[in-house]
């Protein structure tokens, strides 16, 4: 990821999650943390962040944009970032809200499995939702 590329992710990040990240919050990242752009055709059509603190590590952020999504990209994105990942860690987690279905499954099928629950964790419109922790081995 460019830091240039920053403005057009923040546009994507607004349009695919109730909870959307800060302009800040990729500028920050961008300087601390592992970021990656997916780009087909010189577009910008996704991107995931992840840091690495010792043998484990975190993803972040992953996204793909809507009109790009259930064409096979987020696995590519997210094929990519485990295959870097295992080079320098052990473990690989990271959390999604319990009713992003599509997430869950595309997790499921590279071998993450559920940790734990952290019940109530994000407030939406329609009240509380839980946070699932997902884990990896690598
Ligand atoms: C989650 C996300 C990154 C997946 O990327 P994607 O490009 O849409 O997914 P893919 O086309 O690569 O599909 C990967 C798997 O996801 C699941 N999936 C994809 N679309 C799905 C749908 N409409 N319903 C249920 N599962 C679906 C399937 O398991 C699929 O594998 P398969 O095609 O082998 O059956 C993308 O949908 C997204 O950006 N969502 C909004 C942001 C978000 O929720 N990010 C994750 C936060 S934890």
């Amino acid at each position: 990821m460019d830091i240039d590329d920053i403005p057009e992710i923040n546009q994507i990040e607004q349009q695919v999650t109730p909870h959307p990240w800060r302009d800040s919050q990729f500028v920050d990242s961008h300087a601390k943390h592992s970021c990656l752009s997916l780009i087909l055709n010189g577009q910008i059509i996704g991107y995931a962040i992840y840091h690495v603190i010792v043998d484990e590590a975190e993803i972040l952020n992953i996204a793909i944009a809507p009109d790009f999504q259930g064409k096979g990209y987020g696995r590519e994105l997210l094929d990519e970032l485990v295959n870097t990942v295992t080079k320098k860690a052990k473990r690989l987690f990271l959390e999604v809200r319990a009713s992003n279905d599509t997430a869950i499954q595309l997790y499921d099928s590279v071998g993450f499995v559920e940790i734990c629950i952290r019940a109530n964790y994000y407030q939406t419109e329609s009240g509380p939702e839980d946070a699932i922790m997902m884990a990896m081995e690598l």
